[in-house]
Formats: structure tokens, sequence, C-alpha cells
């Protein structure tokens, strides 16, 4: 052997840190694609990579005890993690508490430390187009993502209304982040409201040719935001965009819960318009 040392063409050196999504399954994920991106545009691909691990629901006590000897720097979580990672942490932060989710782990020096970034992906893409202190926001459905959404616009002061399915589950969010709650058949009131929020799985690949929201409802004075992006325009945005309302892709909401992560994970300011150029390449979208 020589004395020659060996640099991989992206310069990953036994230096690199290590950053990571995990979820069952992942191979979807966009996440790897997305921050190895905006790594190599900071010129900082040496000092961070960003794989993906298929972590099983009963293995997750094991990974986390993984991070801790391994020394990975972050963990970006997807489902069905989201609510189970926060009893493994050191700390987790007050608002990922209100929450009831961590959807990112940072590393610092040994202590694993717990944040959510979702809801600043629903806040973010609606503030770079209003304020959202009184708006009247519709939010469809009560799982996961409505959490994050309801948590987010409440902070913001903003008056929102849940619609779900099944009302109760509805009900359940809105006491207790102080909002109002009502079943789907309600939804003709979203005439009234400024700003119409799909977080229901309807319009995904399997379902794409339907949505919840009638297009009588929609009108062009509306923001309509839909959580989901595969596909990149669901049937609620291309109604909403055929009477001339404001559109949101649900891939805004991923580029900007992922750029919160970059910033805990690199201590740097994400490069927006790279990171949302990896998304809509992987995807095959032209925008
Ligand atoms: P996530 O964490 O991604 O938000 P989830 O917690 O499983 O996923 O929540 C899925 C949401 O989509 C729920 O609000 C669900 O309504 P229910 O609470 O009544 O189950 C909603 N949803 C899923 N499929 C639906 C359908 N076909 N019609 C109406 N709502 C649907």
């Amino acid at each position: 052997m020589s004395n020659q040392s060996y640099v991989t063409t992206s310069g990953i050196t036994a230096k690199t840190r290590i950053c990571l999504t995990i979820g069952d399954p992942v191979e979807h994920s966009l996440s790897p694609t997305m921050h190895n991106a905006a790594y190599r545009e900071l010129g900082i691909d040496d000092k961070f990579v960003f794989v993906a691990a298929r972590v099983k629901v009963e293995h997750l006590a094991d990974f986390v005890q993984a991070v801790r000897i391994m020394n990975i720097l972050g963990v970006s979580c997807t489902l069905p993690h989201k609510l189970e990672l926060k009893k493994h942490l050191d700390w987790v932060d007050p608002i990922a508490e209100d929450i009831g989710a961590v959807n990112t782990v940072v590393n610092e020096g040994g202590v694993l430390k717990g944040y959510n970034t979702d809801w600043l992906g629903v806040v973010a893409p609606l503030e770079k187009l209003t304020s959202l202190e009184r708006r009247k926001v519709a939010v469809i459905g009560a799982g996961g993502a409505a959490r994050a959404a309801v948590y987010g616009l409440a902070n913001r002061r903003a008056i929102v209304k849940v619609y779900n399915r099944t009302v109760a589950k509805a009900e359940s969010l809105a006491r207790e982040f102080h909002c109002w709650a009502g079943g789907l058949e309600e939804l003709g009131e979203i005439v009234d409201a400024e700003i119409i929020i799909n977080t229901t799985s309807v319009g995904l690949s399997g379902t794409k040719d339907e949505s919840l929201v009638n297009p009588d409802f929609i009108k062009s004075y509306h923001i309509c935001f839909d959580a989901v992006y595969t596909p990149y325009e669901t049937k609620f945005l291309r109604d909403a965009k055929a009477v001339g309302a404001t559109i949101i892709h649900g891939t805004e909401m991923l580029i900007h819960q992922g750029m919160v992560q970059f910033k805990h994970f690199t201590n740097q300011n994400a490069p927006e318009e790279v990171m949302r150029q990896a998304v809509l390449q992987a995807l095959g979208v032209s925008d």
C-alpha cells in the first residue's frame, strides 16, 4: 500500500457526517435527493452526506441506539415513526411536544434533540403569499399532517375550521388547538374561507382523479394548498387552477420542512431554489 490518500469523487472522507431519513417504507423519500443537492450547492458535500434507511417499528429503539453509537448527526423521520421517536430522545422541543410528533433529530455532542419542522412546511409557503393572522382557513383532514398544519395556523392566529370524515377526530383536534370542527358535508362553507388546505391522502396516485372539495365551492380568491405531491398536481389543485385560484403544491411543504431541517443539521441557510429544482427533477416535473 502506498501512502497516497484516496478521496472519492464526491469528497466523502472519514470526517463526513451522516444524516439520514428513516421510514417504513422509505424508498420513495426525496429527502436524500433534496439535501445532497443542497450540500453540493454550498460546497459542503465533503462534510455532510444524506442517506435513507428502512427502519421497522420494532427496531426503532435499536436504531436510536445506533445513532448514538455511530455518532450520526441528524435524522429526518417519516411515517410510521413520528409519534414513537420522541420517546427515545434526550430532549424534545416544546413545539414538537405540543404537536405530539418529532420529524427531526439533531445529535448535539451526544445529546439527541427532537424537533418538528412539518408545521413550518405549511406556514412558510402560505406566509410568502399572505399574513395568516385572522385569515379564515379550512383544513381538510385530522391526521398527523393536519395536526402540524393546525398547530402552525393557530400559532399564527388564523381562524381555523377542521373538516374530517370522522368528525370526532376533527373535534378532538379542534378542542386541543381552540378552533372549529365539522364533517365533510359542511365543506360548502369554504366559499367563506380564504385558504383551503387538503391534508388527507385523497388525491394520491391511487385516487388521482378524486378530490374531497366540490369544484363549485372553489373561487378565484382562494389560496388552495394540497399536502399531497404525487401526483404533482392533484385534482383539487387542477380544479383550483381552473377557476383562477392561487395554488400551492405539496412539494412546497416538503421543501420548506426540509429547509428548516437543513439549518438544524448544518447550521447554514438552505439554498431553497436548488432544493426545489432537485425535488421537481426527481418527480419529473418541468416547472
Ligand atoms: P397523515 O399522518 O398523513 O395525515 P393519517 O393520520 O392516516 O395520515 O390521516 C389521514 C387523513 O385522511 C384522515 O383525516 C382521514 O380521515 P379519517 O380520520 O376519517 O380516517 C383522511 N382520509 C383518508 N382517506 C379518506 C377518504 N377516502 N375520504 C375522506 N377522508 C379520508
